[in-house]
Formats: structure tokens, sequence, C-alpha cells
């Protein structure tokens, strides 16, 4: 038996036993931000939300969905966070398009790039933009390469390169089409990951890695029968894996628990270090060449644009200009790590990106068999022919069903599902507090009718733009936004009576926006404008069978259809 002082002191230990439990269980507790709608199972549960995501996660392959799914679309608002163990702050998810827009594109000093994003780049690439934060430095380092976007250097260096890559595509489909896959649907994927990748190395880089012409001539070999070794791959082959590798190490570090961890590790491996060296000795190389063309030139010569092949020749030859003309030795270019590390971004975010949405279109033509002809015709219209259009004539014509077409590409294939920003000071979105520093999940995806706001709940600046640009979301242009419809985007022009393009008929977002937007945008708008012309007129891309069909998607990087065939 225990005295009364005894069993006074049993129950002491027990309680503070009990009360250190509690505590430590609180403590283990997922942290939430006050004000933002969540799941309260999921915040009286050490596991936060990750039960419930990871079901979803696993049904669908898609995780920026699947969030979405448990968060803002379980509960109907526009915003909601994301539970994580304590060790980890929630992840404020905002699902609503005209808001997102907002953030991105005129609340720049509020939201920045997140830690999580430059995360998952700055191992890899530790001194590219998309690597940085916002600052002084990463500014100037924009101003270097803006010009490589604007619309003459992307006419006269950028769309022919696109055009060559498009007509070796259409030779290659013709072959296949005609001989190993007469009447058989094929795999679209990988011709169209080489011929982006011919697009964006030819406009980075310089020389063409022929990936599409090696196809042809490894399947005109075949055909001869001939032996596949009997071939020599070009010199430029060896970055089409290298490429693939690194798509693929960001991929599966993507979906890790911990991604810039994932990345880092994946730095000290062998194979990354093979990649590295590969592009790197590809591109020193390159740089040689231009390096060795601009030095040999006077002053006067060197202020010609037109003597630019591609972007690293515009930074280079601007660079060495500006030593010569500040009678100072240029430094030498193949010690640049910045340089490097920006070119290796551009091909690495212009490749896969572009060959996803290429997919996508395919895909959406064999689902909507009358939009293919009703294209088609347009096209015919515009370009009669009989010999393909040239690249100056695509990128010049005024074909507003075209802009429309591909557009609306972009918004359903969604190929870039969010992107992430940070709070740079406490403020508000949709009404609730957002702390500084707080992560910020934005929803890129404008293919289906987001949860409904209270206007009064939103910002001055969101309220201002619909006030002039119109909310498109809640008129016809934002009907049925699972389906593909390219007249959402065409209005008429009530002087001329004519059918024009209306860019902010409902919110573009596959390319974010705003200062840190997609730098490549204008590339891959035109690229994707010239493939559609060339493949559209060029062939008649027939329903799928049944098994193949659909919009199904996988989540890697950027949204891929499954079955790109
Ligand atoms: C269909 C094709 C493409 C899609 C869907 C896409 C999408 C995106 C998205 C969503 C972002 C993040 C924007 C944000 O956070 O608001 C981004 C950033 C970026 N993209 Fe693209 N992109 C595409 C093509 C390209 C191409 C062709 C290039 C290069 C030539 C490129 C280079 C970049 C770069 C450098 C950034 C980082 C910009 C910065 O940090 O300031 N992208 N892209």
């Amino acid at each position: 038996m225990l005295d009364s002082a005894s069993l006074l002191k049993l129950l002491a230990l027990l309680g503070l036993a009990a009360a250190v439990a509690i505590l430590g269980r609180r403590m283990l507790l997922p942290r939430r931000y006050p004000g933002i709608p969540y799941n309260t199972a999921s915040a009286g549960r050490i596991s936060g939300d990750l039960p419930d995501l990871m079901p979803v996660y696993r049904a669908t392959n898609e995780v920026t969905r699947a969030i979405a799914d448990i968060t803002t679309r379980k509960l109907g608002t526009p915003i909601a966070q994301l539970l994580f163990p304590s060790v980890r702050r929630p992840l404020i998810v905002v699902d609503d398009p005209r808001e997102v827009e907002d953030i991105v594109v005129r609340r720049n000093k509020q939201f920045d790039r997140a830690p999580t994003f430059v995360g998952m780049f700055k191992p890899m690439f530790p001194t590219a933009t998309i690597s940085q934060f916002t600052t002084p430095a990463l500014r100037a380092q924009k101003r270097l390469w803006a010009d490589v976007m604007s619309t003459e250097f992307l006419r006269r260096v950028a769309a022919p390169n696109i055009h060559r890559s498009a007509s070796e595509l259409v030779e290659l489909w013709r072959l296949k089409a005609s001989t190993v896959h007469r009447d058989r649907p094929f795999d679209v994927h990988e011709d169209f990951k080489d011929a982006t990748l011919d697009v964006i190395w030819t406009t980075v880089v310089g020389d063409n890695p022929g990936a599409t012409r090696y196809s042809i001539q490894r399947l005109q070999s075949q055909l001869a029968g001939k032996e596949a070794a009997d071939l020599t791959p070009p010199d430029g082959h060896c970055i089409k894996e290298q490429v693939a590798y690194i798509n693929d190490a960001i991929a599966r570090a993507d979906s890790s628990v911990i991604p810039p961890l994932a990345l880092k590790l994946q730095t000290y491996t062998a194979r990354y270090r093979k990649f590295r060296r590969t592009v790197n000795g590809e591109m020193r190389r390159a740089m040689q060449k231009a390096a060795g063309r601009f030095h040999s030139l006077e002053v006067g010569r060197l202020e010609d644009e037109a003597i630019d092949r591609c972007a690293m020749d515009l930074v280079l030859r601007r660079q060495i200009l500006q030593a010569k003309k500040a009678g100072v030795t240029p430094s030498d270019p193949t010690r640049d790590q910045t340089m490097l590390d920006e070119m290796f971004v551009l091909l690495v975010a212009g490749h896969d990106s572009t060959a996803n949405t290429l997919c996508w279109f395919l895909r959406i033509m064999e689902l909507y068999p009358a939009v293919q002809d009703e294209l088609r015709a347009v096209l015919r219209a515009a370009f009669p022919g009989p010999a393909p259009p040239s690249a100056a004539e695509i990128v010049q014509a005024d074909v507003p069903y075209l802009d429309a077409a591909c557009e609306e590409t972009f918004r359903l294939s969604c190929t870039a599902t969010c992107s992430l920003r940070q709070a740079l000071v406490d403020t508000h979105v949709l009404g609730c507090p957002v702390p500084k520093g707080a992560e910020l999940l934005l929803i890129y995806c404008v293919d289906r009718a987001p949860p409904p706001v209270d206007e009064a709940l939103r910002s001055d600046t969101s309220r201002a733009s619909a006030e002039k640009l119109g909310d498109g979301l809640q008129g016809a242009p934002g009907r049925d936004l699972g389906t593909f419809q390219p007249r959402r985007w065409l209005v008429r022009d009530e002087q001329t009576g004519k059918e024009v393009f209306n860019a902010y008929a409902v919110p573009s977002l596959t390319f974010g926006g705003g200062y840190r937007g997609c730098f490549g945008r204008k590339l891959a708008v035109m690229e994707l404008r010239i493939m559609v012309v060339l493949l559209i007129l060029s062939f008649e891309f027939l329903p799928l069978p049944e098994d193949l069909r659909g919009m199904s998607a996988h989540e890697k990087v950027f949204r891929e259809p499954d079955f790109p065939a």
C-alpha cells in the first residue's frame, strides 16, 4: 500500500508525464496559419494532410491536382492550406486564376520566387536566373539575356530553326506513316523531344544536333535492310542523352520527399558529373568558336546584331564589344559559370516543356476532329500553297483562329501546373492573412471552374483589372473549361466587324506571369505556331483506338499526356 505522500508524488509524476505527452503531441501536430481554411481532421494528426494526399496522387499521378483536390476543392474555398508534419510550415494553396494572375503579374513587391522553387534548381544551376531570388544582380543578369527573346531576334534566328525542325518532322512522319507504321498509331513523344531539342540547342548554342535528321536516316537504313550500327550518330547526339538524363533527374527529385536534398545528392553522382562534363564540353567548344570569330572583328562590325546566329552569340558578342570599347581584354567566356548555367537552364526549360505541349496538341486534335477540320480549312485559306508557307509567312500572318487554337492548347494542356511564391511582407490574399515568409502554391491550370469568390475579398489590383479587361471566367469564355474551344478566345471587333483574337478572354497562366514568369514564352508560342501550321497542313490526325484515347496525364516536372500517340 502507498502512503498518502507517495500517492501524491505518483499522481504528480503521472500528471507531469501526461502534460509532457500532451505538449509533445501538440508540438508534433502540423503547424497552421491562422485565418486560412484547412482540413480539421488533418490538423489533429501528426502526418497532417499527407495520408489524404497520397491515395489521390497515386490514383491520378498528378500531384498538383491532388493537392487542390484535397484542399481547396474539398473545402470549396479558393484558398486553403496544405498541412505537413510540424517540421515543415504549411503551404498556402491559391486556386483562383484571377487572384493567381494578380499575384504574379501585379503584386511583385509583395511576392517573389519561393525558397522551395529556388532549391529545386540551385544545386544544379547555382547561378542561373531561375535559381535566384529577385535582386539587383538578378535584374542585371536578366537584362543581359533579355534581347534573345525580342521579336526581332526570334524572327530572324529562332523561326528558321523551328521551321527546319518542323519540316524534318513532317518528313519523318511521312516516312513512318507510309512504311513501318502504315494505318497504325505510333508514339510521337520521342519525335517531339528530338525536334524541340534541335530547336532549342540550335537557338541557344548554335550548331544543329541533328536529332530528327538522325531518326530519318536510321529509319531509311532500317528500310534498306542495313544494320543500325552502320550509321554514325551526329556529333550532337550525345546531347540528347544528357538532356534526357537531366530532365529525368529533376523529375525524380521533384517527386521525392525533400526535392532540394535529392537534387543536391544527385550532383555528387558520377552520372551528374558526366552530364556536366559532356554538356560543358560541347558548350565550351561552341563558345570558343564564337569568341574567336568575334575577337577578330572591329568594334563597328561587332555592333551589327545581324551577325548573331544564336542566343549565345548575342550575349558573347555584346560582352566582347563592351570590353573592346572599354579597352580591356575580354574575359575567357568558357570560364563564365553564370553563362554556362544560364544556357543549361534554357536548354532544359525549353525542351521537355515544348515537347509535352506539342504532344497535347496532337492528343487534342485527335479528340476534336471538327476543330481539326476547321483549323485546317482556316490555314488552307491563309496559306493557299501549293508549297508549305515559309517561317516568315507563318509568324507574320494575321490568323486569329490560329492564335486562338494555340492559346487554347496552352490552356487545356496545362503543361506547367503551378508555381511557388513567397510572401515578402505580411499581406492578404482573398481576405486571408498571409504572413511574411509563407510559401504559396499558385495553381496555373485553368481547366475547371474555380470555387466561387466574394468580389469584396479580392485585392484592389485584381478588381481594377477586371473592371478594365472584364472577368471572362464569369462570361461565355469561361464556360466548359474542360473542353477545347478555340472560339472562346475570339471576339468581333465592333469597328471592323472582323473576328479578332482576345488574349484576355480568360486568364492565361501556363507560363506564369509577371517579372518571374516564363522567360521563354515568346519562343514557345512561336514554336507551337509554326509546328501547328506545318503539321495540320501536312497530315490528318485520325481518332485513336479507344484504349489510347483521352486526356489522362501524369505529372513529372511538366504534365505529360498518357499514351502520346
Ligand atoms: C510550353 C512551353 C513552356 C512552358 C509551359 C513554360 C512554363 C514556365 C513556367 C510556369 C515558369 C515559371 C513561371 C512562374 O513562376 O511564374 C517558367 C519559367 C521559366 N522558363 Fe518556361 N515554359 C516553357 C518554355 C520555355 C522555353 C522555350 C524556355 C527557354 C528558352 C523557358 C525558360 C524559362 C526560364 C529561364 C524560366 C525562369 C524565369 C525566371 O526565373 O525568371 N521556358 N516557364
